[in-house]
């Protein structure tokens, strides 16, 4: 436990936090943590409050707290050569090994990986490469990125942008008008009751074909989307959605960006979510699971096809001009060596498909019949609760109420951490791949009373 109890107010003092209510928190009045320890899927803080953590901190401690294998192989390398950069052909064992490991769990078409920070940055990487590509072959023109509404992508200046969420845009000045939104695979969501899922995924598709045929094909360079929306609301698409989207991008020669931050390293309970939907990306991010978040490390893999350009196009331009300090830093490769060892080691991603159908199961056993439950889903250990004021009608609740962040509010009182995603009122789930079935029944059980209380 903490000895110093001024944290609370060196806290307010100088602390800027990530997506907080500023105001809210220098005055003391928002919820804060401060977080000591974690072991397996429980965390805790200051306090010695244990809680069971639903959401595996942002999705990304896949492999749960407290893996000494990673901790050992941060610290030993840290020991041996804390940092040496990759610019101009160097490397590291960490780094050097890592990249193998990567591009033999990708998928085959796939040929190399650049190491970032952050699902950011690594998505920036993805856009500039893309641009890279098509000035390369000569069609300045085709630079336009088409993004879904509810994606998230990040939150820089382009990547904001490419995040389809509301929140992220709102008095920033984003989108930056190379960026469009087409509809979001959001079955529960569409606006035509009526419409059976095969109908929808024909919309979906229509839609992103007319927003090109108007645009002009020759000025798409690429479309950027998770395999499932993720803190969009953690929507899997409808069956038949990738397969849909990807006739319309070929036909028109538009690269396909699969965005795996949450999804890459088998959280959907397969390698990549591209496997388990049937997407060939030309790009596909990765950060998160990537190391279970021990150290910050994302990459960009980029296939045959698009890698083949990049290298004419160094011979005709020289060395791509595109690099970090930190990209492929030796900690972050080591983390992401020991964890992808750990994640075979422990069969974790077959853990995340069998205990994720059984909490996909158990919350509809506990919450299938409750009148404010309009959608229950999730695939692999990805889940969410979908809350309306009228399941019939489908009505939603009016955003004012905050039905969701204090559903979410109301199960952390039971020990058991949530998340209310940002835009709608949907209780996520994404716990560590390791989690068991008794400790799914502890989630699933609190959450009922959850819901209970609040509705
Ligand atoms: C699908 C997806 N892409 C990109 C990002 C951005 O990653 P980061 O927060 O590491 O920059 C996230 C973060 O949650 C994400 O879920």
């Amino acid at each position: 436990m903490l000895k110093n109890d001024r944290l609370d107010a060196w806290d307010r003092e100088n602390f800027f936090h990530p997506s907080t209510h500023l105001a809210q928190h220098a005055r003391g009045e928002s919820p804060s943590r401060i977080v000591t320890g974690g072991s397996g899927v429980f965390i805790e803080d200051r306090d010695g409050t244990r809680l069971l953590d639903a959401f595996a901190g942002l999705y990304c401690v896949n492999v749960g707290y407290g893996r000494t294998e990673i901790s050992d192989a941060i610290a030993a390398q840290a020991k041996e050569l804390a940092y040496y950069h990759a610019y101009v052909g160097h490397g590291t064992e960490a780094s050097i090994t890592l990249a193998k490991m990567v591009m033999e769990r990708a998928p085959a078409h796939m040929s190399k990986v650049y190491f970032g920070l952050g699902g950011s940055d690594a998505n920036e990487t993805n856009i500039k490469l893309v641009w890279y590509y098509n000035n390369i072959l000569g069609r300045p023109e085709k630079k336009k990125i088409i993004s879904r509404w509810r994606g998230y992508h990040g939150s820089g200046l382009m990547t904001g942008s490419l995040t389809g969420l509301e929140l992220f845009h709102k008095k920033f000045d984003l989108p930056l008008d190379t960026v469009l939104h087409t509809i979001a695979p959001d079955y529960f969501r569409r606006e035509d009751l009526s419409m059976s899922e095969a109908d929808f995924v024909g919309y979906c598709a229509a839609e992103l074909e007319a927003m090109i045929e108007r645009e002009g094909p020759d000025t798409i360079a690429a479309f950027i989307g998770e395999p499932a929306l993720g803190t969009g609301g953690i929507v899997p698409p409808p069956a038949g959605y990738w397969e849909a989207i990807q006739k319309v991008l070929k036909k028109h020669d538009i690269l396909l960006i699969a965005d795996e931050v949450v999804s890459g390293f088998g959280r959907l309970g397969s390698m990549f979510g591209s496997d388990h939907y049937g997407i060939e990306p030309d790009f596909i991010t990765i950060a998160k699971g990537l190391t279970s978040a021990y150290a910050p490390l994302s990459g960009s893999i980029v296939s045959d096809k698009v890698w083949k350009v990049l290298e004419d196009g160094t011979d005709e331009f020289g060395p791509i001009g595109h690099g970090w300090t930190y990209s492929a830093h030796p900690i972050g490769a080591a983390a992401g060596v020991a964890n992808l060892e750990l994640i075979d080691k422990l069969g974790l991603i077959q853990n995340a498909k069998s205990a994720g159908a059984y909490f996909k199961n158990a919350l509809q056993g506990e919450l299938g019949g409750h009148a404010n439950v309009g959608d229950i889903r999730g695939d692999g250990m990805l889940c969410a609760v979908e809350f309306v004021e009228d399941r019939d009608s489908r009505t939603f609740f009016d955003p004012a109420r905050k039905v969701g962040p204090q559903v979410a509010a109301a199960l952390l009182k039971e020990g058991v951490i949530g998340r209310a995603m940002p835009q709608g009122d949907i209780l996520g789930f994404a716990p560590p791949l390791c989690i068991t079935e008794a400790e799914i029944d502890q989630v699933v059980a609190a959450t009922g009373k959850a819901v209970r209380a609040v509705l």
